[in-house]
């Protein structure tokens, strides 16, 4: 038998490229491929890419540029660009970089293996098509081998907002969910390998909508009651939710089922109803706050995350002060904020920009009051108990790492521990990055 061929994907952007990764690695497995850790063994190379800010797609090319050496000392080396860049500008890649063998949207990954075999013929491959089709059901190759104890699974893509900011909707497609049954099976199939967290992934996962096995329409809150009852699973999270999606039933599951841990991921983008009506997002300051509330009251100890945006296109210092002021008001334990970045191809794209020193400082000021409430809530934590599982070793001996319940990383120094363990931890210190515990 020959030598398995290897693969290296390299993941940039978000936790749906990180579960797509996975599965295009499977799919590839298929193909007789294993995973490297590096390109320079790699007989094919992968980029799966984001295009969600400049620098961010920009890297791709940069990215490309070093893998000129590798190619030359390795002609059969077959080198690939997959994610939103190369569905945004997949003509472009092949053009710009012509020692790139294969293209690949997002919503074409099952069609990676015979592309793959394409590329073996000496054959340019490019698909980025919207096909109207469960792109999961069809990529099927060989499981991963070795599992740790949390796992995503993808239940929904695209999205149907247009804020005008956004490439999303450009790049993922309309939204879509996958059938009830589907995203079940792959969640009794991972728990079966060890998993014991799963984290619902979606670019608006709130607005799951999938085909039931009693032919109705589910809800994310009637799919996470589904998966509450998959013994073996003891966690349950979901990311990313737009605010207009949160119904009464997901709000209420927060309150009540056990597996669904306290976190929430809300992005509201600015906290001005000027600059929120120019982004298109459809809901106000106001009612974002109020939702919180709403949220508080189910849940009371919920960890809240957001996204924000500076320096969107006309955005003054007054609108800014009214993001520090929501800022201020609902006290995030994470929280990503960027400066805008003009995306071609979108509306805000068009309008008069802010300059770029201005953003900066105020991406500053945001960050500076953010950093101050996630240290707080995180140093907080010291003296209580919250539960604990164990992902890795830690780096000191006889320590282990893993996640609370509020997504803080924790470490616990016991000799007892090991990977996959759910356990009780009090909280007996609170460091730069992660807290330290014992087992209570
Ligand atoms: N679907 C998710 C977010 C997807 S993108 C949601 O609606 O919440 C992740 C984050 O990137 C966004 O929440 C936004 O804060 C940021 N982002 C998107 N487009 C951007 C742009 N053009 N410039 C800067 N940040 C952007
Ligand atoms: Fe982008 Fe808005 Fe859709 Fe989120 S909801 S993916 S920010 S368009
Ligand atoms: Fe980036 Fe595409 Fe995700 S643009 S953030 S990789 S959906």
């Amino acid at each position: 038998m020959s030598d398995p061929k290897k693969l290296y994907i390299k993941t940039y952007g978000c936790q749906m490229n990180v579960y797509d990764s996975e599965r295009m690695a499977e799919a590839l497995g298929g193909q007789g491929y294993v995973e490297t850790q590096t390109p320079d063994d790699a007989d094919m190379i992968l980029l799966n890419t984001c295009h969600i800010r400049e620098k961010a797609a920009e890297k791709v090319y940069s990215e490309l540029g070093r893998f000129k050496g590798l190619k030359a000392a390795k002609p059969d080396l077959k080198i690939g660009v997959a994610g939103c860049v190369a569905q945004a500008e997949g003509q472009e890649i092949m053009r710009r970089q012509p020692l790139v063998d294969l293209v690949v949207g997002p919503s074409s990954y099952h069609h990676l293996p015979e592309m793959e075999a394409k590329t073996r013929k000496g054959e340019k491959a490019l698909v980025t098509d919207f096909p109207e089709e469960d792109k999961f059901a069809k990529l099927k190759g060989r499981p991963k081998a070795a599992r740790g104890p949390t796992a995503f699974l993808s239940v929904q893509e695209g999205c149907d907002k247009f804020c005008a900011f956004c490439v999303v909707p450009y790049t993922r497609g309309a939204e879509y969910s996958r059938p009830v049954e589907t995203v079940l099976s792959e969640a009794r199939d991972l728990v079966e390998r060890g998993v014991r967290e799963i984290t619902l992934l979606g670019q608006n996962v709130n607005a799951y909508h999938g085909a039931g096995p009693d032919g109705d329409e589910w809800s994310l809150a009637r799919l996470i009651w589904a998966l509450d009852d998959v013994d073996g699973l003891e966690r349950i999270r979901f990311t990313t939710s737009h605010p207009n999606d949160m119904d009464d039933d997901l709000i209420e599951a927060h309150g009540t089922c056990d597996k669904l841990m306290p976190y929430l991921h809300l992005p509201v983008q600015s906290g001005s109803d000027r600059i929120l009506k120019r982004m298109n997002r459809s809901h106000t300051a106001e009612s974002y706050l109020r939702l919180i509330e709403r949220i508080r009251e189910a849940r009371p100890d919920i960890l809240l995350s957001g996204d924000f945006i500076v320096g969107f296109p006309e955005e003054t210092e007054e609108d800014f002060q009214a993001t520090m002021d929501l800022v201020a008001e609902v006290n995030y334990g994470y929280a990503y904020s960027f400066k805008y970045s003009t995306r071609p191809g979108t509306p805000a794209a068009e309008r008069a920009q802010v300059d770029e020193d201005v953003k900066s400082e105020r991406l500053y000021r945001l960050q500076d009051l953010i950093t101050q409430q996630q240290r707080a809530i995180q140093d907080a934590m010291v003296g209580r108990e919250v539960g604990v599982l164990f992902e890795k070793p830690g780096r000191l001996d006889g320590q282990m790492a893993g996640k609370s319940d509020h997504l803080h990383a924790v470490h616990v120094r016991d000799a007892s521990l090991s990977v996959g363990e759910l356990r009780r931890v009090r909280i007996t210190e609170s460091g730069t990055n992660s807290l330290a515990g014992e087992l209570a």
